[in-house]
């Protein structure tokens, strides 16, 4: 069902395919915060966790991200593409991944980021929770996903939490050159709530931000000549996690996302046994 993208067939044309500019050198953790911390400073943080409680823990802010950092993004996206993961599944899921492994070799701004202490501070507020970054080991914890062949897609499903505590989700839009459409339904696991069904087509810089069990979404079928990727971030209350969730959550992350060998090979390599 895997099988590795030819890189030539990832073209990022259009508004993606111009030469990575020339940036001012990758900016440390420190100005990764400062930056973030001018932005977050203008946004009425607690107005929005009182959106995101009444939204059953779902938040969407379509201008959320500095314009630098978005160009940041569309950069990496360029150097990962060689790393394209795709994957099948019939009704259910196709398009490709790249894993927060390939994600450190090759566009570390985004690990930087995902680490951001101000980012997470702001989610924290946001979300209610304390938050920690998961484990090393989860290729989740940083992913792009690409969108890049007619039909492209994922149905309907949950971010369901192999953890102990809660698995949050956020995305970032980095590239939308297409007619996607987040499609989500709030509320669903609250019976004295109404479902409520909503729909964005986020665009670059805009942010999703949600509970992953508590958001029912799925991502409408590219069409032809389009295409579109996204960032996301994974962030849980509790990284421990029992023997048999690991083995169904590392199936799931080979099979649907990055392959055998990004999930496995790592953590057989982390063991010496390899
Ligand atoms: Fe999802």
């Amino acid at each position: 069902m895997n099988q590795a993208a030819n890189p030539s067939t990832e073209t990022l044309d259009r508004s993606a395919a111009r030469a990575p500019a020339a940036r001012v050198a990758t900016p440390s953790a420190r100005e990764i915060d400062a930056t973030l911390n001018a932005r977050l400073r203008e946004l009425k943080t607690a107005q929005l966790h009182e959106s995101f409680d009444k939204q059953g823990s779902f938040l969407y802010l379509e201008d959320f991200l500095p314009r630098d950092y978005t160009e940041r993004l569309i950069d990496a996206v360029h150097a990962v593409t060689p790393a394209v993961n795709r994957n099948y599944l019939p009704g259910h899921k196709q398009g490709g991944s790249v894993s927060r492994h390939a994600i450190d070799k090759l566009a570390p701004f985004i690990a930087d980021l995902y680490r951001s202490e101000a980012l997470i501070k702001w989610l924290e507020t946001i979300s209610g929770d304390k938050l920690q970054l998961s484990p090393a080991d989860d290729p989740h914890a940083y992913a792009l996903y690409f969108y890049t062949r007619p039909g492209d897609h994922i149905g309907w499903h949950y971010d369901t939490s192999y953890y102990e505590g809660r698995r949050y989700t956020m995305l970032l839009g980095v590239i939308d050159d297409s007619s996607c459409r987040l499609d989500y339904e709030l509320h669903t696991h609250n019976p004295e709530v109404p479902d409520e069904p909503g729909s964005v087509q986020y665009p670059p810089g805009a942010l999703v931000f949600f509970d992953g069990d508590k958001l029912r979404h799925r991502i409408t079928p590219l069409k032809a000549n389009e295409m579109r990727v996204s960032l996301t971030f994974e962030y849980v209350t509790n990284p421990n996690m029992r023997p048999w969730q690991r083995f169904i959550s590392n199936m799931k992350d080979s099979i649907a996302y990055f392959g055998f060998g990004q999930v496995f090979r790592r953590k057989a390599g982390k063991n010496g046994s390899v």
